[in-house]
């Protein structure tokens, strides 16, 4: 034959290999970036168990497609070679074949499932609904800054902690903040907990969206939408609204800090004794 199983083989696991070193999960030396790099190509680094997930079914799609398109790219040059009209001037009329037929409607569907698995039971894990979460945040999206209620806690009179959150403008970054992401006010949440995020809008359709936590959740006007998320670490995560939503659309970061349980605590007894 033109090309051996071998060949194809050792072509899929040499694919194989270069893909699993260029994206493998050997310890990074470089410190964790939880924002959006210039000319970035693949994912941010994970920060819940489900962006480890998604990462992890990217990559399990990936060989499949990998296998597939050396598989196809073999047939194509096999026909091209064997069947030029150098070689082959007069063809075959074969109209039949049931063996072939059985097997490339059966590979295929097998592949198709092999896929499947994994995929519904990330989709369904992400659907999950924690129960006793530790906190809840409301995010409300406006027109264009979003507003975060925290209303775990409230004053004596009832008045829980809210405060708007706003994109710094360009002319008021500090060395070392990021443009277009950075805002004045940011989320704080603890770090290993449970934590709700209920997601609304106060005008038009927002996006509520954070790629280093595998959250995106639409921001619709008159309608509570929920996501529940476990950030595993300490650190600050860098979102944007995600939904086109008008002139500043590009304009409303979100900033979650994922400070630890001590920090967080004292976080928020600021937030109360600054309610009236
Ligand atoms: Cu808010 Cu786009």
């Amino acid at each position: 034959p033109f090309v051996t199983i071998g060949q194809v083989a050792s072509i899929v696991f040499f694919f194989f290999f270069v893909l699993t070193a260029l994206l493998g999960r050997a310890p990074k030396l470089t410190a964790y970036c939880d924002a959006a790099e210039p000319w970035q190509v693949g994912f941010q680094d994970p920060a819940t168990p489900m962006m480890q997930g998604i990462i992890d079914l990217h990559h399990d799609i990936f060989l499949f497609l990998l296998i597939i398109l050396v598989f196809v790219l073999w047939i194509l040059a096999r026909a091209l070679w064997h069947f030029r009209q150098k070689r082959n001037s007069v063809p075959q009329r074969i109209v039949h074949g049931t063996t072939i037929e059985v097997i490339w409607t059966i590979f295929p569907s097998l592949i198709l499932m092999f896929i499947a698995i994994p995929s519904f039971a990330l989709l369904y894990s992400m659907d999950e609904i924690v129960v006793n979460p530790a906190l809840t945040i409301k995010a409300i999206g406006h027109q264009w800054y979003w507003t975060y209620e925290y209303s775990d806690y409230t004053s004596s009179d009832e008045e829980s902690v809210t405060f708007d959150s706003y994109m710094v403008s360009e002319d008021d970054l500090d060395p070392g903040q990021l443009r277009l992401l950075e805002v004045d006010d940011r989320v704080v949440v603890p770090e290993s907990s449970h934590i709700r995020v209920i997601v609304t809008s106060a005008d038009v359709l927002h996006s509520w969206a954070m790629p280093s936590l595998g959250v995106k959740c639409d921001a619709v006007p008159g309608r509570l939408n929920q996501l529940t998320t476990f950030i595993d670490r300490e650190g600050v995560f860098y979102g944007q609204c995600s939904e086109i939503c008008g002139t500043n659309h590009g304009f409303m970061p979100i900033v979650v800090e994922s400070v630890s349980r001590e920090a967080y605590s004292s976080w928020v007894s600021h937030q109360l004794q600054l309610l009236p």
